[in-house]
């Protein structure tokens, strides 16, 4: 099959969070099982100065603006960057300072119908499959607007759903300079209250709707993790689908990690990860000691729970754990993590920023990984933790309740609290404490973690299972 995944973030290209991981791993794992694999991102750049990867492929141009196409060889897949300056050389990807860019439907927009146009160009896809808010619009497009179903008119398209949370709402003026005829702004298809939901488009058009876990796709069918949308997507029960994310193996893998001084797998694990904690101790400040080490690393966002960790953190610290965190995003989060250090020098360690680098030296330096999220689509945090042997301490929800085993069963891989409060973080704790405390049954425990399986192996033969029944059923009719 000739497939054309459409994203706005994609690794190692550009990141800000698990959706470019996928982005990333996902179509090579694809392209492993035989298939013709395209990926469209937009050319993100922070400064004119760096350079577009790829050997350019002409232009194409929409909505008064043009994108020069350049195209790479990456892993068995073909990427597709779209370069346009005036949309995507900004300091960050989607928001400054707490901000959205005040031009992002215009951004996304223009990115759907461009990379539509350059993969007609190069040849066409049996199979169109968007990801999130940003990408929605091409299932809309693809079924409602000529030109665009004209230049793939056999197209099937996807829609995953990585984040329901985050819809692109915007005034339905803006529709107007993303080229959108004002008869798709209808109930059917893009009005939301009032506005106008690109996430919602997409729901309504696409053939399929995944989302990256089991639970998750439960979840959402309801009205606590619906966002609003939940009687949208029970219109299309039907057609959702829950697909767990893998884990790019390659990126994330201790025994073969240049970030690491020292490598290490699961039978030297006690040893590798006292190496990784004397060199991040070391890096950022913490005292000397052999206190076990709470990790954390996240966008700071009110789903990932930094809020729990700041109002637990004296309790925590007292409890004898260090505490290190790599974060960025909503500034309450991270004034309130850098007041933390401020508090106890030393022993807490926060780090406010994006730093891929830092990430996977804390996945090896931590005991424990704390991900307590108010709801987790999939969460891949968690994944990379156990691969790394940090034992996960995470909410029962999404896909933290399909990757986590508790301690207190004979599989168990980490730790789940019963509910997302301080006393509950505490208890959890407490149990791990006395896990890390025993050295045979940690041993055990870390090796269960580090050998799960995470690849992708079963989840990309699911969406190309899910591919071929599109195909093989008929065109879903119209009305
Ligand atoms: P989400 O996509 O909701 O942010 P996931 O757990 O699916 O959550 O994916 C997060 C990904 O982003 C992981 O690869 C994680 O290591 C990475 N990440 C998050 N914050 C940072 C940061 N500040 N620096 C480096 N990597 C980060
Ligand atoms: C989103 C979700 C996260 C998921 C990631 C990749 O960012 O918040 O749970 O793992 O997308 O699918």
């Amino acid at each position: 099959m000739r497939i054309a995944h459409l994203a706005s973030e994609v690794a190692p290209f550009s990141k800000t969070g698990g959706l470019a991981d996928v982005a990333g791993s996902l179509p090579p794992a694809l392209a492993g099982l035989g298939h013709e694999v395209t990926v469209a991102v937009p050319a993100h750049r922070t400064t004119l100065a760096e350079s577009v990867p790829g050997t350019a492929r002409g232009e194409v141009r929409a909505l008064g603006y043009r994108a020069a196409v350049s195209e790479l060889s990456h892993r068995g897949v073909r990427v597709v960057f779209l370069d346009c300056p005036a949309l995507y050389v900004r300091p960050s990807l989607y928001s400054l300072a707490d901000q959205d860019y005040p031009d992002n439907a215009l951004r996304f927009a223009f990115f759907v119908r461009a990379a539509l146009a350059a993969i007609a160009r190069l040849g066409g896809a049996d199979v169109v499959h968007a990801h999130d808010w940003q990408a929605a619009l091409a299932p809309l497009l693809l079924r409602h607007d000529g030109q665009t179903r004209f230049a793939m008119p056999a197209a099937r398209t996807v829609l995953t759903v990585h984040n329901l949370a985050y819809q692109g709402t915007f005034p339905p003026w803006a529709l107007e300079a993303c080229g959108i005829p004002r008869r798709l702004f209808t109930m059917e298809l893009l009005e939301f209250y009032g506005a106008a939901n690109l996430l919602k488009s997409g729901l309504v058009s696409a053939d399929a709707i995944t989302t990256v876990s089991p639970t998750y796709a439960r979840e959402i069918l309801s009205p606590e993790f619906g966002c609003g949308l939940e009687g949208v997507l029970a219109a299309r029960s039907d057609a959702v689908t829950g697909i767990l994310n893998g884990l790019d193996l390659d990126e994330w893998d201790p025994t073969r990690d240049a970030f690491l001084e020292r490598l290490y797998g699961a039978d030297d694990a006690a040893a590798g990860k006292r190496a990784a904690r004397d060199a991040l101790a070391a890096e950022l400040g913490l005292a000397a000691g052999r206190r076990p080490l709470l990790g954390m690393v996240s966008r700071l966002a009110e789903q990932k729970g930094a809020d729990l960790l700041a109002a637990a953190l004296d309790e925590v610290v007292d409890a004898g754990f260090d505490v290190v965190v790599l974060g960025a995003g909503e500034r309450r989060y991270e004034q309130a993590l850098r007041a933390g250090q401020a508090a106890h020098p030393g022993r807490v360690a926060a780090a406010i920023r994006f730093d891929e680098r830092l990430a996977h030296r804390i996945y090896a330096a931590a005991d424990l990984f704390l991900m307590p999220s108010r709801y987790e689509p999939c969460g891949l945090g968690q994944m990379i933790a156990m691969r790394y042997g940090a034992l996960p301490v995470v909410t029962r929800t999404g896909g933290l309740a399909d990757t986590v085993t508790d301690a207190g069963k004979p599989d168990g891989t980490g730790f789940v609290l019963d509910a997302m409060t301080p006393a509950a973080l505490m208890s959890a704790l407490a149990r791990a404490r006395k896990l890390l405390a025993a050295p045979r049954r940690l041993q055990a425990m870390r090796a269960r973690a580090m050998t799960r399986d995470f690849s992708w192996t079963a989840s990309a033969r699911a969406y190309a299972a899910l591919y071929e029944r599109l195909l093989a059923a008929p065109p879903r009719p119209l009305a």
